[in-house]
C-alpha cells in the first residue's frame, strides 16, 4: 500500500495529511501560514511534511495552493491572493525533504478528490467542481482525467467575468465572478445591505457591535441562520453568480456531475437553495434536455490533502 503526503495551502492554514489508496486520511497536521511571507510559507509546509514523514512510510509529495501552477506542477506563477511571484515550490520542497513533490492548484486538487472519493464518486467520465472561500477556485474532470490546459492555468473559473466593468480582482480585471460570489463578496453584499437597510439587519449588526464595518463571514452566515433578511439576501446575491457560472460552464461542457465546495458551502441549503434556483433558471431555455445535477462537496477541509496526495500517487 503506497501511502503519500497531501499538503493544502490556505491564506491562514497550512493543512497536511498522510493519505491511503482509499483516500482515507491516516495522520494529520496544521500550522498557521505566516501571514505575507512567502519565505515563511515553504518552510511551514517542509516543517509539516517532515513532521508526517517521521512517522509514516511516504513515497511523495503533493502540494495543493491557491495559485496559478506552470505546466511542469512545479513553480506558483501567480497567486492573485497570496504574495507568490514564480515561486519555485515544487524543488525548494522536495531538496528539503527528500521526496518526490508536485505542486497543483487548491481547487484542481479539491475537484480531484471529489472525483475519486466525494460527491462526484459515481461519476466515471466528467465533473465540475467550484470552490467558494475568499477567492473562488475551479476544477474541471474530463474523460476522467484533471483539465490542466497548455500551460497548467486551465479552469481557473473565478475569473469568468460577471459584471462588465465591475469590481476590481486581486487578478487585475474588472468584474471577475470571484468579486460577486466569494466568501469576499458575501461580506460585501451583507455590509451594503446593513448600511442600507438597518431595521432589516438587526440580528446582524447586533453581532458586529452595531458596526457594519466589523460585519465577518462567520456573522452573515449565523445571522442569516436565525433568520435576519440581509444576510439572507446576501447569500442569494452570491448564489444568483454562482449559479450564472455553473450554467456558463454547463453550456460549454455538459459534465456530469457539478460540485459545490469550499468554506462557505458550509452555509448549506443557505447557499445551495439560490444557486440551484439561479442555475436552473439560467439553463431553462433547454427546457427537458437532460443537465449535470448540482451536488455539494463532501470531503469538507480534507479535500485539499486527498486530493493532492492521489495526484501525487500517480504522478
Ligand atoms: C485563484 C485560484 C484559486 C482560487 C481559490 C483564485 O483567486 O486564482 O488559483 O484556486 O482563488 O483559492
Ligand atoms: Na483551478
Ligand atoms: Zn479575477
Amino acid at each position: 500500500m503506497t501511502l503519500t503526503i497531501g499538503v493544502d495551502v490556505g491564506g491562514t492554514k497550512v493543512a497536511g495529511g498522510v493519505v491511503d489508496p482509499d483516500g482515507k486520511v491516516l495522520a494529520r497536521t496544521r500550522r498557521d501560514t505566516p501571514a505575507e511571507d512567502v519565505a515563511k510559507t515553504r518552510d511551514v509546509i517542509v516543517d509539516v511534511v517532515t513532521e508526517l514523514a517521521a512517522s509514516h512510510p511516504v513515497t511523495a509529495v503533493g502540494i495543493g495552493a491557491a495559485g496559478w501552477i506552470d505546466a511542469a506542477r512545479s513553480t506558483v506563477l501567480f497567486a492573485p491572493n497570496i504574495a507568490w511571484r514564480d515561486e519555485p515550490l515544487r524543488d525548494y520542497v522536495s531538496a528539503a525533504v527528500e521526496l518526490p513533490v508536485i505542486v497543483e492548484n487548491d481547487a484542481n486538487v479539491a475537484a480531484w478528490a471529489e472525483f475519486r472519493y466525494g460527491a462526484a464518486r459515481h461519476a466515471d467520465d466528467s465533473m465540475i467542481m467550484f470552490t467558494v472561500g475568499t477567492g473562488i477556485g475551479g476544477g474541471i474532470v474530463l474523460g476522467g482525467e484533471l483539465v490542466r490546459g497548455a500551460h497548467g492555468i486551465a479552469a481557473e473559473l473565478g475569473h469568468m467575468l460577471a459584471v462588465p466593468s465591475g469590481h476590481l480582482c486581486g487578478c487585475g480585471r474588472l468584474g471577475c465572478i470571484e468579486q460577486y460570489a466569494s466568501g469576499h463578496a458575501l461580506v460585501r453584499f451583507a455590509r451594503a445591505g446593513a448600511r442600507q437597510e438597518p431595521d432589516r439587519a438587526t440580528g446582524l449588526l447586533a453581532l458586529a457591535g452595531g458596526d457594519a464595518e466589523l460585519i465577518t463571514g462567520p456573522m452573515v452566515t449565523a445571522a442569516a441562520q436565525a433568520g435576519d433578511p440581509v444576510s439572507q439576501h446576501a447569500f442569494a446575491q452570491i448564489g444568483h453568480w454562482l449559479g450564472i457560472g455553473l450554467a456558463d460552464m454547463v453550456q460549454i461542457l455538459d459534465p456530469q456531475v457539478l460540485v459545490l465546495g469550499g468554506g462557505v458551502v458550509e452555509a448549506g441549503d443557505l447557499l445551495l437553495g439560490p444557486t440551484r434556483r439561479s442555475y436552473v433558471e439560467a439553463l431553462a431555455q433547454r427546457g427537458r434536455l437532460p443537465v449535470a445535477e448540482l451536488r455539494p462537496a463532501e470531503l469538507g477541509n480534507t479535500a485539499g490533502m486527498v486530493g493532492a496526495a492521489d495526484l501525487a500517487r500517480r504522478r
